[in-house]
């Protein structure tokens, strides 16, 4: 079994390697004088199971993901499953207005006529999984976020919006504690209020868990009004850090800790995923 890492995801790639004993290909990559990207596989992955390892999050990302896959594929392996810790595009998995397009779609038709699985993590929507035509496993992060917060005394998890509460009363249940979401009400078209549960808030730790964040707003203001009712330590997690225009510097300044899984591998993956997805491969592969 080879793995080959897209530039995007080296540690989970080393881990996986060292999980599997498995040898990861070296990729040449280099940009034509029009600043087109080359790349070139290395190492001979001919009749190999073969792991691509990458994400989708910026464009040439997905350049860099579906030239590989191409590589490989040339190469004539005995199969391909494309691992990609971080979907990109995912937010936009069905049309909110005409003329847009269903860009999960895109991306996930595109892998389908090279792999012969897809595995992914925390996708932002699950209506992704029914575009694709081979084998699409979305692994949830449940127990290394569990695993990271359980001595932390955390009195109870918040999520910032009603659409990520089951994973905050997964997480809830796991430690033990009560699990609660913020109330979005739109004021106008520019302006959402976040209102908190009535519960006691004074000298408590508080774990706000969701499933990306991006340019922080949604983490900022949920700390903000927690802190304001009184709030002890707040520790914000996600599982993707995608931190937009370096977001990450402005959250600092609200929370007592920031993590985030290394699905986008940056200083505050503190958790890693490649467990989860080593396990995920066991089921399907014989290795
Ligand atoms: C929303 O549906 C998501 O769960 C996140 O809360 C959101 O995408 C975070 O984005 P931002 O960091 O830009 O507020």
């Amino acid at each position: 079994m080879y793995i080959v890492p897209s530039s995007t995801a080296y540690n989970v790639s080393r881990k996986l390697a060292s999980i599997f004993s498995c040898n990861v290909s070296g990729v040449v990559r280099k940009r034509f004088p029009d600043n087109e990207m080359y790349l070139k596989i290395i190492d001979d992955v001919h009749g190999e199971d073969v792991l691509l390892v990458g994400n989708t999050r910026s464009d040439s990302d997905i350049i860099e993901y579906l030239l590989l896959l191409d590589a490989i594929k040339e190469e004539d392996p005995k199969s391909i499953t494309a691992i990609i810790p971080f979907f990109g595009y995912a937010r936009q998995h069905m049309r909110y207005n005409n003329g847009e397009p269903v860009s999960s779609k895109v991306f996930t038709k595109a892998i389908n006529q090279y792999a012969d699985r897809i595995i992914t993590v925390e996708l932002h929507d699950e209506q992704t999984l029914d575009y694709s035509d081979v084998q699409f496993e979305n692994i949830k992060i449940i127990n290394p976020v569990y695993n990271y917060f359980k001595n932390k005394n955390i009195d109870f998890v918040m999520s910032p919006d009603d659409g990520g509460y089951e994973r905050a009363k997964i997480m809830g249940n796991k430690l033990g504690i009560p699990a609660y979401y913020i109330d979005k009400k739109r004021i106008d078209s520019t302006t959402v209020k976040m209102i908190l549960p009535e519960e006691d808030y004074e000298n408590k730790n508080v774990l706000i868990l969701d499933d990306i964040i991006s340019t922080g707003g949604t983490i900022i203001k949920a700390s903000n009004l927690i802190r304001e009712h009184g709030a002890r330590n707040i520790y914000a997690c996600a599982i993707h850090g995608v931190f937009a225009n370096n977001s990450n510097e402005k959250i600092e300044r609200y929370v007592n800790e920031l993590t985030v899984t290394d699905t986008i591998e940056t200083k505050y993956s503190n958790i890693t995923v490649s467990e989860e997805i080593a396990a995920s491969l066991k089921s399907k592969i014989s290795i």
